[in-house]
């Protein structure tokens, strides 16, 4: 058993420090920096990509929040409507074309049921599907048009942590894949966002070798009595990701939402009590952040701030760094989210590879 964590404690611990390598696997041979052009063996006709109007990603738990990750760079740089769906919530509503809508399901393990449902009902309407999964010969591949592998390899513990890297930085390149192909992106600004990514396995590595700093911070605020997690834009998502992780396995009361939201109820909850992780890095609009920060302070909350270049580094009782790497920093920043998670879970000795009441993978709707 030891030997398979690898010296590690849990699994999870594990995991998180697989990222780096995740991330080469689910680059290697797609990517052309030079070119900026990306190579996924898809079989996504380039008439078909320029006339789509929308994609739908349809998800649950964990690859949800990557999904909303994704949906802004493909927005942003494929020029399409992106919309995600909680895959237990979706249809195929009104007002759209299936013949000019993809559906890609985002699945770990390409076996939650409720996903599978959702990218069957989009088929039988007649729209195109794709699979984004990290399971080769999974369900999900089968009931699919097209397979896109994220290669993280095996993930073991329950609450999935490089898988959600993974998805996120393989759907970067199908957004500048797509964008190259609707000519909505120049070769030029493929290479600098693909320079990114290609950024995101070092910068994910100097986070994890802040580990002990995480710990001490952890240490920190481990009795709290709720934590809160904000963020805007590409650190939304992963202020969702982060209070995700957090209640999973520590079994906290943590909530993740828009920083903006903040001030329209959650902060009747913030108090002495309640730390506040904030997303302060590139691509999270973080000085809009820094005054919902401004606003918990002043009801006396801790403010942890994962972020870029020292940005309001002065309003935070504790700062986590984050390298610059544009639109892919926030997931840094996640990845200090995850050992926050972790080490918190750890002083308190629960389960964390197993958590009470949750599953891997849930097949039954
Ligand atoms: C379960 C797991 C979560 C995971 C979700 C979706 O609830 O506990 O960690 O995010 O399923 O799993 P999938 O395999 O579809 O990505």
């Amino acid at each position: 058993d030891a030997a398979e964590k690898g010296g590690y404690e849990h699994y999870m611990l594990k995991e998180i420090h697989e990222q780096p390598q995740a991330l080469r696997q689910a680059l290697s041979g797609r990517v052309d920096e030079l070119q900026g052009t990306v190579d996924l063996g898809l079989d996504l006709p380039a008439e078909y990509l320029r006339s789509l109007e929308e994609i739908q990603i349809v998800a649950c738990g964990t690859s949800y929040h990557a999904g909303l990750y994704a949906a802004h760079l493909i927005e942003t740089h494929a020029d399409v409507r992106v919309t995600v769906h909680v895959a237990s919530e979706y249809a195929f509503r009104g007002g759209r074309d299936p013949w000019r809508t993809l559906v890609v399901a985002v699945t770990q393990s390409g076996e939650t049921a409720e996903t599978l449902g959702a990218l069957r009902d989009a088929a039988r309407t007649g729209a195109r599907t794709l699979a984004v999964t990290n399971t080769v010969g999974s369900s999900v591949t089968r009931a699919a048009d097209d397979a896109l592998y994220i290669r993280a390899g095996p993930e073991i513990g329950v609450a999935a942590t490089k898988t959600f890297v993974s998805q996120v930085a393989t759907l970067a390149l199908f957004a500048v894949h797509v964008g190259r192909v609707r000519g909505t992106l120049s070769a030029t600004e493929a290479s600098a966002i693909l320079g990114d990514v290609r950024g995101l396995p070092g910068a994910v590595q100097q986070a994890l070798d802040a580990d002990e700093q995480v710990r001490a911070v952890a240490e920190e605020y481990a009795d709290s009595e709720a934590f809160f997690f904000i963020g805007r834009h590409l650190g939304h998502p992963v202020a969702l990701e982060g209070a995700l992780k957090l209640k999973e396995i520590s079994y906290d009361h943590a909530e993740g939402f828009p920083a903006g939201e903040l001030k329209h109820g959650p902060l009747a909850l913030v108090t002495e009590q309640t730390p506040v992780l904030a997303v302060l890095t590139d691509g999270a609009n973080a000085d809009a952040t820094l005054n919902s920060v401004k606003e918990a302070e002043s009801r006396g909350a801790p403010v942890i701030g994962c972020l870029s270049d020292g940005r309001g580094e002065k309003l935070l009782d504790d700062t986590l760094d984050v390298p610059e790497i544009g639109e892919m920093s926030p997931l840094v920043a996640n990845v200090y989210l995850q050992l926050f998670a972790y080490h918190v879970a750890n002083l308190k000795g629960r389960a964390i590879d197993k958590p009470r009441n949750l599953a891997k993978s849930v097949t039954v709707e």
